[in-house]
């Protein structure tokens, strides 16, 4: 049993993570020791500031050792292959945490048998929206399916993986992004397949969207992104969220999975204004990773 994408789980299995993650934020000492004398690989090949944090803290939390593997250190694919690495690493360890370039790199992990956890891929960053999720949940106790949540930028990872618990969920879900810039055409026929009835818009105007509860942005360049940085800002500045579109659309919450450039896909005034649910996401990563381990767990009938 893996997490390399929310296509690995159901509806049912995304509910109740999120209650598991819900209860876990209430109860701090809950589940202390629901993984104790074990030990979580976490193999990084990009940097990050949330994941690893809220991972190494999760696992500690949980009982856990968390051992943080760098690239430059293990080298996948040059000094030996990925499946290599995963067979060794399952020999010691009982799960894996990956943050790396290429989603069939977590393919070659899953070959361990011990669960693998996407952490951040070029297609999918599943850990994001469940904490994205969560904190819509918070904030929109009642029911998260009559939110109208707008998502605008690029339509990268964290696009694509929000989109797909947002079709698990049934959640009405607006995506705008530049011509040329929206979600990949493989994704989409992927998720069309998996949830013909899903009720997600795609779009690249951003002016015909009249209202939106939630307006989700996130960077115009993702990392690693080679393409120049002001040629992008030009083509997505009419898509930055600032003050005069949350006026516009009446929204009450925005969102960042963060790290943000400051006055390009957001403003300051915004992100740090009272509808920002920045810091919530990022700490709703904790509970949520933790939740994903317990489910994890569970099913391979490792607690
Ligand atoms: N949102 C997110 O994944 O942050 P990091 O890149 O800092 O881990």
């Amino acid at each position: 049993m893996h997490l390399l994408s929310l296509f690995d789980v159901n509806a049912t299995q995304i509910t109740h993570m999120l209650t598991l993650a819900g209860y876990m934020k209430a109860h701090p000492a809950s589940f202390q020791n629901s993984l104790k004398n074990r030990s979580i690989a976490m193999l990084f090949e990009k940097p990050s500031l949330r994941t690893r944090v809220s991972f190494e803290v999760g696992i500690h939390q949980l009982g856990a050792q968390p051992i943080y593997l760098d690239a430059q250190m293990v080298q996948p694919g040059q000094r030996e292959s990925v499946e290599d690495i995963a067979r060794n690493l399952a020999c010691w360890t009982h799960g894996i945490v990956a943050r790396v370039f290429k989603h069939e790199t977590l393919h070659k992990l899953s070959a361990a048998k011990i669960p693998v956890i996407n952490a951040l891929c070029d297609v999918h960053h599943p850990c994001q929206t469940l904490a994205d999720l969560l904190t819509i949940q918070e904030r929109y106790p009642i029911d998260m399916k009559v939110v109208d949540i707008l998502y605008v930028g690029e339509g990268n990872n964290v696009c694509q993986s929000f989109m797909v618990g947002a079709a698990a969920l049934d959640l009405k879900l607006t995506v705008i992004c530049p011509p040329s810039y929206g979600p990949k055409q493989s994704f989409l026929d992927e998720l069309q397949q998996r949830y013909p009835k899903h009720k997600i818009t795609i779009g690249t105007d951003l002016s015909a969207v009249k209202h939106a509860d939630v307006i989700y942005t996130d960077t115009w360049l993702s990392m690693g992104d080679s393409r120049d940085y002001q040629k992008t800002c030009d083509i997505f500045a009419p898509y930055q969220v600032n003050q005069a579109l949350v006026k516009r659309l009446a929204a009450t919450t925005v969102m960042h999975c963060l790290p943000a450039h400051r006055n390009d896909e957001i403003t300051d005034e915004v992100m740090d204004g009272p509808i920002s649910a920045v810091l919530q996401q990022a700490e709703n990563r904790l509970y949520v990773q933790k939740a994903v381990f317990h489910h994890l767990f569970e099913e391979s009938s490792q607690l």
